[in-house]
């Protein structure tokens, strides 16, 4: 989704903007530009429809100048186009801004202050520059002022960067809801939407809170609150290495990542067990979650897939009824609450406004809250009560696969620990099996050309495509097809198996593909019947089942687990299938089109 950076200093920002970018990249977008300044107002905008690629082929090699502000846009106003592109100017050249987020009221704003204003876009954004400049020209305000009361007519979600050409030394920044990082620097300071973009120039950052303003120059950053107050807060360090920005020797940052998660479930097991090997969680979230008389696990795209497997993992080490939301409905349309509930948002960014917007209102209403999440820092983790970190590293490719393993396997961790409070879990087992799982991981991606062998037979030309599967099967079925319509466009559906004769089965024709995921032994036969209901409909099927419950006649065998933690086995061949399916159909697996990696808008 939308991405921010701005940089004011002494080098060549243009550069420093353009590798920022670069860095966003991962987050999804589908057009980007920078706009850079030097000392004597000599001003150049760059902007490009596509990738940064493209837009370093437009921008001026010559443009030197040392502070700019640059944008990857994600379409909501407008189509994707170099006039909707940010870096967007008021109509007299002389501010020019980058968003990110999404202006409700910005029509309200442009019938009573700009109706006499040319527009040059379709977006939300124009309005706030426009406003800017309608209210230094007209009210004679400063800029600082014109910024500060315009911010407090937005509403809605925004994280902004002005520049001045009439003040080419300073770079405004406000936020309200979407990201926005202020990093600093030795003679020079930097923002970010993210602070993966800006990691190569620091790792000094501060975090901003809901409704502050900065100022920033190249040796000095001024954050104000809506009271204009000056607020002093320390910089934290970035904990990000460079190296796992790196594809390394992968062609993908999918394959890469889909191969880490061995060696994340075992960075997992460690980092939450103490010296004696036992696991240790912090003993408040668990007297707040083995007090509480519900758990709502609340989740958007891959991490509710999650939180299904950990409603199961919950339940049944707890014994605490646990239900699973999608972030987008709850908020909206909250089911009646317990007297005690407890919450968990599930979120691998950390920054997802879906998610958010629950966290404000389960605060308000002050239930205790825990984030899972892969980011330190990230707003979720900051605004949640509790956090729990995945330890996966970065995910750079848009579809997720290494976060999902690493927050289910956080979540037995946590399901184990608060069980043993309750004294049902007399014996640990899940570092142990956590340990199995990682080896099980291994063989089967040891076997990975096996599946892309699959992806060619079953997938590679086919229109659309089933999972089907029981129980916690169903849960893998889920997660596995989204994956592949991610990366593949294969339309697919997860599908409870026994569901499937009750209408949908309407859609099964010749070579249709089904593939099961059987790793339950109690309800294996019935999933194995519903494999032949569709094999008589003549559907291409397959079966990926756990060993000890192979047919002849299976596509893959599973490495035996705990029936607690199949889902992290049984979810890697899937994650394969999608990966070589999407190769072979001519895509980019790691930007798969319309979609973010972080999605920051509601
Ligand atoms: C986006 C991504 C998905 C992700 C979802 C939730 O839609 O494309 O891969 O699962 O957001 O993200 P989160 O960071 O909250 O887990």
């Amino acid at each position: 989704m939308c991405g921010i950076v701005g940089y004011i200093g002494n080098r060549d920002a243009k550069d420093i903007l353009l590798q920022g970018l670069e860095k966003l990249e991962y987050r999804g977008y589908d057009s980007a530009g920078i706009f850079v300044i030097d000392e004597n107002k000599r001003s150049y905008l760059f902007k490009e429809q596509g990738r940064i690629a493209a837009l370093r082929k437009v921008v001026d090699s010559t443009a030197a100048a040392a502070s700019g502000i640059g944008h990857t846009r994600w379409a909501t106003h407008g189509v994707p186009s170099i006039e909707n592109a940010h870096p967007h100017q008021s109509a007299n050249g002389r501010f020019t801004l980058v968003h990110n987020g999404v202006i409700e009221n910005y029509q309200e704003l442009k019938q009573t202050y700009l109706a006499n204003t040319h527009l040059t876009s379709d977006t939300d954004t124009e309005i706030i520059v426009q406003l800017i400049a309608h209210l230094v020209e007209k009210n004679t305000v400063s800029t600082l002022e014109a910024f500060k009361e315009t911010a407090a007519l937005l509403r809605g979600s925004y994280a902004l960067a002005l520049i001045d050409k009439e003040q080419p030394e300073i770079i405004y920044a406000a936020k309200n809801k979407s990201p926005l990082l202020v990093g600093k620097g030795d003679g020079f300071n930097v923002i970010c939407s993210d602070a993966m973009a800006m990691i190569q120039e620091t790792n000094q950052f501060i975090e901003l809170t809901d409704g502050e303003i900065v100022t920033l120059s190249r040796d000095t950053i001024t954050i104000e609150n809506q009271l204009n107050e000056v607020i002093e807060r320390e910089a934290y360090t970035a904990e990000i290495n460079l190296n796992d920005l790196d594809k390394g020797t992968y062609p993908y940052y999918m394959a890469k990542e889909m191969d880490e998660q061995p060696a994340v479930i075992r960075k997992i097991i460690q980092a939450y067990q103490n010296d004696e090997g036992v696991f240790e969680l912090d003993k408040t979230i668990l007297a707040k979650l083995i007090a509480s008389d519900r758990i709502y696990i609340v989740a958007c795209g891959t991490s509710y897939n999650a939180g299904w497997v950990g409603k199961q993992l919950l339940e049944k080490l707890t014994h605490i009824p646990t239900e699973v939301h999608l972030s987008s409905e709850f908020g909206h349309n909250m089911p009646l609450l317990t007297k005690k509930p407890f919450f968990i948002f599930l979120s691998q960014s950390g920054e997802t406004a879906d998610s958010r917007q629950v966290l404000v209102k389960v605060n308000e209403m002050g239930h205790p809250s825990l984030t899972l999440t892969n980011v330190a820092g990230s707003t979720l983790s900051r605004e949640a009560e509790f956090t729990l970190l995945l330890h996966a590293g970065p995910e750079i490719a848009v579809a997720s696969t290494k976060a999902y393993t690493a927050q289910i396997a956080v979540l037995a961790i946590l399901a184990e620990v608060a069980g043993k409070e309750t004294g049902l879990v007399v014996q640990d087992s899940i570092g142990h099996d956590l340990g199995i799982v990682a080896s099980g991981m291994e063989s089967i991606l040891s076997e990975k050309h096996q599946i892309e062998q699959m992806a060619a037979d079953y997938l590679s030309i086919s229109r659309n495509a089933f999972y089907i599967g029981r129980g916690v099967d169903y849960y893998v079925a889920m997660e596995a097809s989204l994956k592949l319509k991610e990366v593949s466009y294969v339309q697919t559906e997860g599908f409870a198996a026994g569901e499937l004769k009750h209408g949908t089965i309407a859609l099964i024709e010749e070579g249709t593909p089904v593939i099961a995921v059987i790793t339950d032994e109690g309800i294996a036969g019935h999933t194995r019947g519903n494999v032949q209901e569709v094999q008589a409909r003549g559907a291409n099927t397959m079966v990926f089942s756990m060993e000890g419950l192979e047919q002849l006649g299976d596509q893959f065998i599973l490495p035996k687990v705990n029936p607690l933690l199949t889902p992290l086995v049984s979810v890697v061949p899937t994650q394969l299938l999608a990966y070589y399916t999407s190769l072979q159909r001519g895509n980019d697996v790691d930007k798969p089109r319309n979609l973010a990696k972080s999605v920051t808008v509601e």
